[in-house]
């Protein structure tokens, strides 16, 4: 719990004594006296003070003056509480200021994370160590460049605030992977590597932006296949390293869950059905940017599931949207198995895929022709059926005001009728992405790249890419590798 110590009695004297290094006896009363910007949080723990902050709200700017944490509870996040407290405190200000020194490393680091940026050096300022001053900009306007390249699409976007898409480009490769069926990992790379330039030219043309006027870089690094998650991966660092701006990491999956951001913001609690060619999981979201895996498929994913089924369906790759168009015609006249019907948050569309499969080799052989647009239809409205049951449970246990979808299955139009369907009968609010954004693109990666962006996710030039990674809000693995 955070106060400000002037509400806890004015306990000076026991904050003065915990931090004998940084106070002098009746040096918090005589401050407060005579410097009416000054003030003091103090981070309590069971009544005790464990560290405390002291910032000067001087009009429109911020200055950070002191900041402790008692050594027991070092690397509990507590300095993270408190200046993400300052930092909410000085919105609408120009900006915050503070010093440290140079050889206080961990501190450095924290600061950076933030957004602080080195501004000056004062040489011996800390009797014999030097003083580093930084400053954090609070920008009004952000304007995030997202950029997108983790399967078959080339995509580069800027949006500003979260919310307003200012242009995209996205160069798609279905034509090139449809002959093989599906997507041919080597094939991918290299034409991102061959259209990348041509997108980000065209994004700059289109946006009538330069890269002077971006905020920050946003790049999904992970999941998907990582010879072309390398490519966005390097372009993204090589703009952030050429036009001095941060590089923010975004999960693929935040990426498509905040497409629906570029509809109408967010409202939490929520529900995400996220539904891809790679994915399918249940997702619950409290606050921005932080997310709590419910469930997800134990085999296929659901976009895997539609895209096997029009194979043997003879239909081109990908078959999603086609089996969507066909099911619109037809019936439900084929008897499928509900995979997985049971109360858990878990899916399985193996069992599923395989049931049309047997199904199509069976009529085959005893010479009967199946009616595709029936089977569409049948297959279809068995995977609406136990994607809404699923998301039902989660929607009544969880109490949320808002169901989302994500990913590329999101466009579906039985999906998406059902979903908002279920929303109105339990009055709560549904969005889905719109139809071009639904599938792969940059515009949901800078979307989400400005909310892990206040969230204080930072990377250096040594961020890797991952063909997996959980979406979680723990990304300890992340400080360690990729904090500067
Ligand atoms: O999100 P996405 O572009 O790629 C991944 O991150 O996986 O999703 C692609 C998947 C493909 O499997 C495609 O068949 C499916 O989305 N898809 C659809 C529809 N449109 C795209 N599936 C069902 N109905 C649709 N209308
Ligand atoms: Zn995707």
């Amino acid at each position: 719990m955070i106060v400000d110590i002037k509400d806890i009695k004015k306990r000076y004297s026991e904050l003065e004594s915990l931090f004998p290094n940084v106070f002098t006896i009746g040096g918090i009363e005589s401050d407060l006296e005579n410097n009416p910007f000054s003030h003091y949080l103090v981070y309590m723990k069971n009544d005790s003070i464990i560290g405390f902050i002291n910032y000067y709200d001087i009009y429109d700017r911020m200055e950070i003056a002191n900041f402790n944490v008692l050594d027991d509870y070092q690397n509990e996040g507590i300095g993270n509480i408190l200046l993400k407290r300052v930092i909410e405190l000085s919105k609408g200000k120009e900006n915050i200021t503070l010093e440290v020194r140079c050889d206080n490393v961990k501190a450095i680091h924290l600061y950076e994370k933030y957004g602080f940026i080195k501004k000056a050096v004062r040489k011996n300022y800390y009797n014999g160590v030097d003083g580093l001053l930084m400053e954090m900009r609070l920008m009004k306007d952000v304007y995030v460049l997202g950029i997108e390249s983790s399967c078959d699409e080339t995509s580069f976007s800027i949006v500003k605030n979260g919310v307003e898409e200012i242009a995209t480009v996205i160069s798609s490769q279905i034509d090139i992977h449809k002959d093989y069926g599906g997507v041919v990992p080597e094939i991918a790379s290299r034409a991102h590597v061959k259209n990348i330039t041509f997108v980000i030219e065209e994004l700059l043309e289109k946006s009538k932006m330069t890269m002077d006027e971006i905020d920050m870089v946003a790049v999904a690094n992970g999941p998907g296949l990582i010879g072309s998650l390398l490519v966005g991966l390097e372009a993204a660092k090589t703009i952030a390293w050429l036009y001095n701006k941060p590089l923010i990491p975004v999960h693929h999956i935040a990426g498509h869950i905040y497409a629906n951001n570029l509809v109408k913001r967010l409202e939490f609690p929520l529900i995400c059905l996220v539904i891809s060619g790679g994915h399918t999981e249940l997702v619950y979201m409290d606050k921005d940017y932080s997310f709590k895996k419910l469930g997800g498929t134990l085999d296929d994913a659901v976009g895997e599931c539609f895209d096997k089924v029009g194979k043997v369906m003879g239909v081109e790759y990908p078959a999603g949207p086609k089996i969507d168009k066909m099911a619109k015609i037809g019936s439900h006249t084929y008897d499928l198995p509900l995979p997985l019907n049971d109360d858990s948050y878990n899916f399985s569309f193996s069992g599923l895929k395989s049931a049309v499969i047997n199904l199509v080799h069976n009529e085959e052989q005893r010479g009967n022709e199946i009616n595709k647009e029936d089977l569409a239809t049948s297959f279809q409205e068995t995977v609406v059926e136990i994607l809404a049951k699923k998301t039902v449970h989660a929607i009544v246990n969880y109490d949320v005001k808002n169901l989302i979808l994500a990913g590329g299955v999101s466009a579906n139009s039985g999906i998406r009728d059902r979903m908002k369907e279920i929303s109105e009968a339990r009055g709560i609010n549904f969005t889905c992405p719109e139809i071009k954004y639904c599938t792969d693109n940059a515009a949901m990666v800078a979307a989400a790249g400005y909310y892990a962006y206040l969230d204080g996710r930072r990377a250096d030039f040594t961020l890797n890419a991952r063909s997996s990674m959980e979406l979680e809000s723990d990304i300890s693995w992340f400080f360690n590798e990729n904090m500067i």
